[in-house]
């Protein structure tokens, strides 16, 4: 039997109106009770006396029973979710960033008061990839989990490789039909792809690592001689997030562009389309394919976790129970190319093997293997110099 959830929403942004929609053209067991806003002063679609701006007015309603956190603060989130999870109430969240920072200590709320946390729509959108990892991959050796988890860099790359439209014009119209964050750094700085990597790699292997301890490089300091040189050798730049398991012992995540040629299942993924490539022992490769961002896209995933409540699901955290000798590293070398202004830079980021190298004026590349530990270190150099780093398959 379905349970009746009366629900209480947190936020009523791109991803809230975008679920409401849905839940507006379904009988389902269920009703919104109240909505929790900022800005009350923003006209509103529903009667005004639906909307509080006082979170307490729904975490203390007895009524409600399930929590659906939908705003873009993360601090404040982890407050809501935090309390909603210690007074009963079952939640749905979105909020990747508050989910990657806090997930331990998220877990640990469930399993001591006996509640539960989903959070599908926090990880590329309509693709359902965490209620997978933990249920259907649950006893798969996972070789690696990777591909684009971030559906506005993905639309802006696109523009760029595909329209010859450029950065700042494609980074407003991501932002416009509501793909980016409401600071497009978390997008384009690849913090966005790590939160969800993080998130990923949890429900993958088992492991609760910080999102700090993860190597992000975005795709901000893209410029012209880059897409160039993609270009010449047809290749599409992608931002990757990668999982990747290493010898039975250890784990390495980072977040990074990649040159992907047309044999790359996720050389046609674009726009703001995500996609999720499983490498499998046994199942082989396998690949998801939807939209990673807007309101009915994300909204469905938010629904969808909403419905599986009716019935009490919740994530078991198997893979963590199982306590597997896995840790996670950055000692991993991968080999990029670097396009760089300053030659002292070069110097310090301890290149283990060179391949090639190019000097121009304003165009000055390198081509070879670094370890992941030295692009962690330099890594605010490498910004200050507005270096932009690819990684070469
Ligand atoms: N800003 C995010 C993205 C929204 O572009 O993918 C979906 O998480």
């Amino acid at each position: 039997m379905s349970k009746k959830l009366t629900l209480g929403l947190f936020g009523f942004g791109v991803v809230g109106q975008g679920l409401y929609d849905i839940i507006k053209t379904k009988k389902l067991n269920l009703e919104i009770k109240r909505f929790a806003i900022k800005n009350p002063d923003k006209k509103r679609t529903l009667p005004l006396d639906l909307f509080t701006t006082n979170a307490d007015d729904i975490l203390d309603d007895p009524e409600i029973n399930t929590i659906v956190e939908l705003i873009d603060d993360a601090e404040a989130a982890f407050n809501i979710v935090s309390k909603a999870l210690k007074t009963g109430k079952n939640v749905v969240s979105a909020n990747k960033k508050m989910i990657a920072n806090h997930l331990q200590e998220l877990v640990d709320l469930q399993h001591e008061y006996g509640t539960s946390l989903l959070y599908e729509g926090a990880v590329c959108g309509s693709i359902p990839i965490i209620r997978n990892l933990e249920e259907y991959y649950d006893n798969e050796l996972l070789h690696s989990v990777s591909g684009i988890f971030n559906g506005s860099s993905n639309y802006i790359l696109s523009k760029i490789f595909n329209e010859y439209i450029d950065y700042d014009t494609a980074l407003k119209q991501a932002q416009h039909l509501g793909f980016a964050e409401t600071d497009p750094t978390l997008d384009v700085g690849g913090f966005d792809a790590k939160f969800k990597l993080a998130i990923v790699a949890s429900h993958a292997y088992g492991l609760y690592v910080k999102p700090e301890e993860i190597l992000n490089i975005g795709i901000d300091k893209l410029n012209d001689y880059d897409v160039r040189f993609a270009r010449e050798k047809n290749y599409k730049i992608k931002l990757i997030p990668t999982a990747k398991e290493i010898g039975n012992e250890k784990v390495i995540l980072y977040v990074i562009p990649k040159f992907v040629t047309a044999k790359s299942i996720l050389y046609a993924v674009e726009n703001e389309y995500n996609g999720v490539v499983v490498q499998a022992a046994f199942a082989d490769q396998q690949f998801f394919y939807g939209k990673g961002a807007g309101g009915h896209p994300t909204g469905s995933a938010v629904l969808s976790d909403i419905a599986a409540l009716r019935y009490d699901y919740r994530y078991e955290y198997k893979k963590h129970i199982a306590a597997t000798q896995l840790i996670h590293s950055n000692d991993h070398n991968i080999t990029v190319y670097l396009r760089y202004n300053n030659e002292g830079l070069v110097e310090k980021l301890n290149f283990l093997k060179v391949s090639e190298r190019y000097y121009a004026r304003d165009f000055k590349y390198i081509i070879g293997d670094i370890n992941l530990e030295s692009l962690i270190e330099y890594k605010d150099i490498l910004n200050a110099d507005n270096s932009f780093v690819v990684e070469i398959a």
